[in-house]
């Protein structure tokens, strides 16, 4: 058995190539390579699949988030609630407004943010709560959207690692202010190069939007306020075009791979995250937890299989945020997760051999 990797994009980009390569042409011919009617018309499909008025292309989903931030009027002084567990360009965003992070610990099973922590963590400081719907499953949604309205916060959905989940059956990144997209080539829709988006059903964040992302200009050099050069690229929206026809077909797959590798994997030393009954996520990453990761990790290598780390290190001890003083045992299921984290093969054109192979290995261990 050749190595499988935990991902691997050329399947895709093989099937794609040559339509890819036609909607690159279209953009080449138009030197529409900023912004621009390729941008505009996969804005037009993704705020569609997703069931939102309005979508915004932009550069990266860091962007989104610090965008989104922006357009809330959120900065210097202002704290916002986010999960420890998450990648940390949650709280870029944050931290790029000039605000605050306020980590919140994760569930010991869902390992989405815990709804019964976010209470304790609101200061008169706190603007909004970002829930991350992590490693594509959403968090629960209508429990911290109840805590936002309570108190009066923003709720903003990270959903740069679930585009097409779904929760109760509605698509997510319609049920806060907005929401963050990553277009990141890895994600489960991912352009050919780096971009991002956000959706919202409020037109006034939507106009907002389009004027930071450009220089805070709505009419060519007459600059509104201080604004940015966030825009999304030609090319990178084209791609995006061709690959969101597939989106449905590929999250597909990777459930099925999903329901196999939570059936079929009966090994007592590796526990999965727990899939609640409002969950129908798209499994952009399959994370398990054992107790001896680097033996299970070792384990896969030696049996042609490379595993990962999604995340290693909890935001609340990264470096970066060492002047928040946080530390070691404050968020104890975010951290047991970090140290105890491996991620399993998937990616929709994983064959049922490459699956069979992993079950088995797992098993072994
Ligand atoms: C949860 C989460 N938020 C934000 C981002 C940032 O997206 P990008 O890498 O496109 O800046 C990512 C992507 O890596 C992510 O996984």
């Amino acid at each position: 058995m050749e190595k499988i990797n935990c991902l691997d994009l050329s399947g895709q980009h093989k099937q794609i190539k040559q339509e890819i390569f036609e909607a690159f042409e279209k953009v080449y011919e138009k030197t529409a390579f900023s912004g621009g009617p390729f941008v505009e018309e996969f804005e037009k499909a993704f705020a569609k699949y997703v069931g939102s008025n309005h979508a915004v292309g932009v550069s990266n989903g860091t962007i989104a988030l610090h965008l989104a931030m922006l357009a809330l009027n959120i900065g210097v002084g202002d704290e916002v609630i986010i999960p420890a567990n998450t990648f940390i360009a949650t709280a870029w965003g944050v931290s790029h407004a000039g605000a605050t992070p306020v980590f919140v610990d994760c569930d010991a099973d869902t390992w989405e943010i815990d709804v019964t922590k976010i209470e304790a963590a609101i200061t008169p400081k706190t603007k909004a709560v970002i829930g991350v719907h992590l490693y594509g499953q959403p968090f629960d949604v209508e429990a911290v959207k109840a805590i936002c309205d309570k108190h009066k916060l923003y709720l903003v959905e990270d959903a740069a690692q679930a585009q097409g989940a779904r929760y109760k059956g509605i698509t997510v990144g319609v049920f806060g202010e907005m929401a963050c997209y990553s277009f990141y080539p890895g994600k489960n829709l991912g352009a050919c190069g780096e971009a991002g988006g956000l959706t919202t059903n409020n037109e006034s964040y939507l106009k907002h939007l389009q004027s930071l992302r450009n220089h805070g200009s709505v009419v060519r050099y007459y600059h509104d306020e201080i604004g940015y050069n966030y825009r999304m690229g030609g090319l990178e929206g084209a791609s995006l075009s061709v690959k969101l026809k597939y989106l449905e077909g590929w999250n597909n797959r990777r459930r099925a791979i999903a329901t196999r590798y939570q059936s079929e994997i009966n090994n007592p030393k590796v526990k999965m995250q727990a899939k609640p009954t409002w969950s129908d996520g798209i499994y952009h990453l399959f994370v398990v937890t054992t107790d001896n990761k680097d033996a299970f990790v070792k384990h896969l290598a030696d049996n042609n299989i490379n595993a990962a780390y999604h995340y290693p290190v909890p935001c609340h001890l990264q470096k970066a945020y060492a002047h928040l003083n946080y530390k070691t045992g404050d968020f104890p299921n975010s951290e047991y997760l970090a140290a105890h984290c491996v991620s399993l093969p998937m990616y929709a054109e994983l064959t049922d051999e490459q699956v069979n192979h992993v079950i088995n290995i797992v098993n072994q261990f």
